[in-house]
């Protein structure tokens, strides 16, 4: 990765730019510019840090912050300066914080990083982040306004849907976010898949509906982490990411305010769609941060015969 990203001075104009002529409204320009710079000082905490630090102590003893609760205070403080955020939900945090003065437009939600656990093996993690005006609970499709993830990966990448279009940057050597896909558009039907969950927990429905895919010849693409596990159906164009409802686990693994909800919203917009079996995954009432969701997302056929399978209509 270049020296650029290190260098936090850069203004990112085609990221500025772009939302500048899409019409996102300004201060909804300047938060969503302003975390997509905070992922580089995250990439550099991933960078800086390695397994034996990542959650242990350092070479003097002291204890580090894992890796997820280092990106945590990097977004947390990034927000808190930026004027725009009145609270911040984070997975990393046990109740909404406080962080603005109570006169801020936007509330967020964040998983700021998840699939920390791969850092060992290498393999790319990624920030989720909801905008939220009003209030974080509640049904999550009618308070978000904007929905971004970013990918920490041999590149790192920056997607982000203002609820027109979804669209993505990456971070070039000269440490810019440069537009790469302009309105990401999903096939009505893809040829991916990807499965969290033992396939022994699995309900009959859900097993029912692999097999079929596996029937169809869609291959298997499963990294284990949410956001490049995500992002692969939505830069191939098309498939499925699901992770189900488990005998012992009724609502899966994955959170629908912090994981699922800014997901659904940015799938929306590519023109693929969430489910959890029966519901949009936007139209669920969110009840509680660490509520958990079954899911079904991405291309449109492949979400609809989901629902089919689960509903036993198959
Ligand atoms: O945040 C939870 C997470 O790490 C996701 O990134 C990923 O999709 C999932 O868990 C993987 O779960 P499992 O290890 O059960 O496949
Ligand atoms: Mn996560």
């Amino acid at each position: 990765m270049g020296e650029g990203i290190c260098d936090y001075t850069k203004f990112s104009v085609d990221l500025r730019r772009h939302m500048w002529m899409a019409g996102v409204e300004t201060e909804l320009r300047r938060l969503i510019w302003q975390i997509a710079v905070t992922g580089k000082y995250i990439s550099a905490k991933i960078h800086e840090s390695n397994r034996k630090l990542a959650g242990f102590q350092n070479i003097y003893g002291e204890d580090q912050l894992s890796l997820d609760r280092s990106a945590d205070e990097i977004l947390k403080n990034q927000l808190q300066f930026s004027g725009f955020v009145r609270e911040y939900a984070s997975e990393e945090q046990a109740q909404v914080v406080k962080i603005g003065t109570g006169k801020e437009k936007y509330f967020i939600t964040a998983d700021p990083l998840d699939g920390s656990s791969l850092v060992d093996s290498n393999l790319s993690m990624g920030t989720i982040i909801g905008i939220h005006h009003e209030k974080v609970f509640g049904e999550g499709g009618k308070t978000m306004v904007a929905a971004l993830y970013i990918t920490y990966g041999p590149l790192i990448t920056m997607v982000y849907s203002a609820g027109k279009g979804a669209h993505e940057f990456v971070l070039n050597r000269e440490g810019e976010y440069v537009l790469s896909h302009e309105n990401i558009r999903l096939k009505e039907r893809g040829s991916i898949y990807s499965l969290g969950g033992l396939r022994r927990d699995w309900l009959p429905e859900h097993l029912r509906y692999v097999e079929y895919l596996e029937a169809e010849g869609y291959k298997l693409r499963y990294s284990g982490g949410f956001v490049p596990d995500i992002n692969q159906v939505l830069i191939k164009n098309g498939g499925i990411f699901m992770y189900p409802a488990l005998k012992k686990e009724p609502k899966g693994k994955l959170r629908l305010l912090f994981e699922l909800q800014p997901m659904a919203f940015i799938m929306e917009q590519a023109g693929g769609c969430a489910s959890n079996g029966v519901e949009d995954i936007l139209s669920l009432k969110v009840e509680d941060l660490g509520q958990r969701c079954p899911i079904y997302i991405g291309s449109r056929f492949e979400v609809d015969k989901a629902k089919e399978y689960l509903q036993g209509k198959n």
